[in-house]
């Protein structure tokens, strides 16, 4: 039993794949004796900038810190005010959440349609803010109309795009191409993942670039002058390469995604079990195949029991969590349905089709 056990996700298989290769990696540049930036942080910011269609990759050391430092380059270049409100879906990772505050700036959430922030959220949404930071959750790429009314009403937009790398437009833009900057993260479970923490930013702006580069790396002009109070974020060298070599694998992983997450649209049939609208599908790379529940714990058991592992993305919402007690009045009903009752079906690019219909099975059994 315990040997069919179908994991939400193992990444050893994932990363077996390129064990060879990463040991070749790590001997070269353990040989460089450069630990710090160099070479290979240079190609994999040149690499991903060119898959992403974009002008300018800056390497960071997570993808919170590279949202971060996005918001803090824009104050530095006038962009943004102090204390800027910032405009992020209630339904996210609190990084997003965290990002914001770490700025110095204030988090201003809205409750998603169905998933994401859409037009009609933004249109019907009165309050003053000065930014807007979309959030590709689950691997969906936020519609075009949200950048389309962003530029409308000339706001300033930024991506989370921490969970699509790879996703495409219905217009064929890259996600990190559709802000005026995005945040990737390369988390080890990411469908871009290295092999600890890692992260970047994108930008086609010259001197965004330039400031988020520069606030990276200390506020550092030169050696010895600072001229902003920066961080320490950088993008490690070895994990530049592990990234190098799992990036010409992405678009195989991500189509392997979709194509698992289509055989759970068409097969899954339970009353008890709700999914998301045929449109998840659309501009989606499926970091997450969420699955709906009333009764999140039997559901769980039940698959458990039925060797299947699952997820929750995620439990509590940012704005209930008692690290943001100044937003715990606030109520976002579509936000804490999602999170009440969702449940991560397992969706990875090693999914074998017995796999797959193991887990309809016991899904439709429920
Ligand atoms: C939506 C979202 N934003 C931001 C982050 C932060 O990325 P990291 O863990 O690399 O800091 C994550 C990942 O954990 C995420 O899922």
């Amino acid at each position: 039993m315990i040997s069919t056990y179908i994991p939400y996700l193992d990444l050893q298989p994932h990363n077996n794949r390129f064990a060879q290769q990463d040991l070749k990696t790590f001997k070269e540049i353990h040989r460089t004796g450069r630990f710090i930036g160099g070479e290979w942080v240079n190609r994999f910011e040149n690499t991903f900038a060119s898959y992403c269609g974009v002008d300018h990759c800056i390497g960071t050391a997570n993808g919170m810190d590279a949202l971060t430092i996005i918001l803090k380059a824009e104050l530095a270049l006038g962009k943004l005010p102090k204390n800027a409100k910032i405009v992020v879906p209630a339904h996210t990772y609190i990084a997003t959440f965290l990002s914001v505050l770490h700025a110095g700036m204030q988090p201003i959430p809205v409750d998603v349609e169905e998933l994401t922030i859409t037009a009609q959220v933004l249109r019907q949404f009165h309050q003053n803010y000065d930014a807007i930071i979309a959030v590709d959750i689950y691997g969906r790429l936020v519609d075009d109309e949200v950048y389309a009314y962003a530029k409308e009403k000339s706001i300033p937009i930024y991506c989370d795009t921490a969970q699509s790398h790879g996703a495409t437009s219905d217009t064929g833009v890259k996600s990190g191409n559709l802000a005026r900057a995005s945040a990737f993260s390369f988390y080890p479970t990411k469908n871009l993942g290295a092999l600890g923490d890692a992260g970047a930013i994108t930008t086609n702006d010259h001197d965004l670039a330039i400031t988020c580069r520069k606030i990276a790396n200390y506020g550092r002009e030169s050696r010895f002058i600072n001229n902003l109070v920066g961080v320490n974020s950088r993008l490690d060298p070895l994990q530049a390469g592990f990234l190098l070599n799992r990036l010409p694998q992405l678009d195989t992983d991500n189509q392997r995604r979709v194509a698992i997450a289509s055989y759970y649209f068409k097969h899954l049939q339970n009353t008890k079990v709700s999914l998301h609208t045929l449109d998840f599908l659309k501009n989606n790379v499926v970091h997450v195949f969420p699955v709906y529940v009333d009764h999140r714990k039997g559901f769980v058991d039940h698959l458990d029991k039925e060797g299947i592992g699952t997820s929750v993305h995620y439990e509590v919402p940012p704005h209930q969590q008692k690290a943001l007690q100044e937003l715990n009045h606030l109520r976002f009903p579509v936000t804490e349905k999602l999170h009440r009752t969702e449940v991560s079906l397992p969706c990875h690019p090693l999914m074998t089709l017995e796999q797959l219909q193991k887990v309809v099975q016991a899904v439709n059994a429920y």
